[in-house]
């Protein structure tokens, strides 16, 4: 059986103060399961202490974002030797909100993949339509646009796709599981066109309003391998329900 992804995204939040608390109600309670794998990405201030805290657990700590150079005159860059040697295992590339208030590009995005698997860093893909490429029927089109120019050429060793509709993210009206199903299996025949053989086990998770209530709706689908969760990771007991649901 595959395993399932949990993996939080506390966007821009968490002080040091709050990161201990949060992992002194999580850790104790973090179930051991084998089919599971929780990860938490948070922001580039809390990378070290947190994986130093979590290394003898099962929880994985990640960034949200690094620069697509290695090093060099960029001033507020952080560039993914930097977020390795804090301890991030995983990054999140190509989120909605990097795309839309920073403008980030197909190129970009492409490079920052790049540097991350050359740094031995898990990059977690993220794709997405928005409300209206929806209403206009280009969702699939949209979709094929973002994975093609994020994965071309590549390996698929260590890539996760996640699935977040940016009409879904932080709205509270999630996908349907009946339409994320839908979707990771039109993503699932383009992994293959860019892949080919072997393409099945690169996971897709879905993001967008997931929560404790919703979230097995999306675990029983069979294309859906994970979720990615916001708002609802903030919160470790939140957090702790979800994982149990999985
Ligand atoms: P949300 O965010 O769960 O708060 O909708 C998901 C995400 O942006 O990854």
């Amino acid at each position: 059986m595959k395993q399932k992804l949990i993996i939080g995204n506390w966007k821009m939040h968490g002080t040091f103060a709050q990161a201990r608390l949060y992992l002194d109600v999580l850790l104790p309670k973090l179930p051991n399961k084998e089919n599971v794998q929780v990860m938490l990405s948070v922001p580039f201030t809390l990378l070290s202490t947190m994986s130093e805290k979590t290394k003898n657990s099962f929880l994985k700590i990640g960034a949200q974002n690094l620069s697509e150079e290695l090093e060099g005159a960029f001033t507020g860059e952080v560039s993914s030797r930097m977020i390795q040697e804090a301890g991030a295992s995983f990054v999140l590339i190509g989120h909605s909100e990097r795309r839309r208030l920073f403008h980030e590009t197909g190129p970009q995005i492409r490079r920052k993949i790049e540097q991350a698997l050359s740094a031995g860093i898990q990059p977690i893909v993220c794709v997405g339509e928005t409300a209206q490429e929806r209403q206009e029927g280009r969702e699939k089109d949209v979709l094929r646009k973002q994975l093609q120019e994020a994965l071309d050429g590549l390996s698929l060793e260590n890539i996760i796709v996640a699935y977040e509709p940016v009409w879904a993210i932080g709205t509270g009206q999630n996908a349907s599981p009946e339409i994320a199903e839908e979707i990771h299996c039109f993503c699932r025949g383009i992994l293959k066109e860019i892949f080919g053989a072997g393409s099945d086990q690169v996971p897709i998770v879905y993001g967008g309003s997931v929560k404790d209530s919703n979230v097995a709706g999306f675990l029983s689908q069979s294309n859906v391998d994970g979720v990615l969760v916001g708002g609802a990771s903030l919160d470790p007991e939140s957090f702790l329900r979800i994982i149990q649901s999985s």
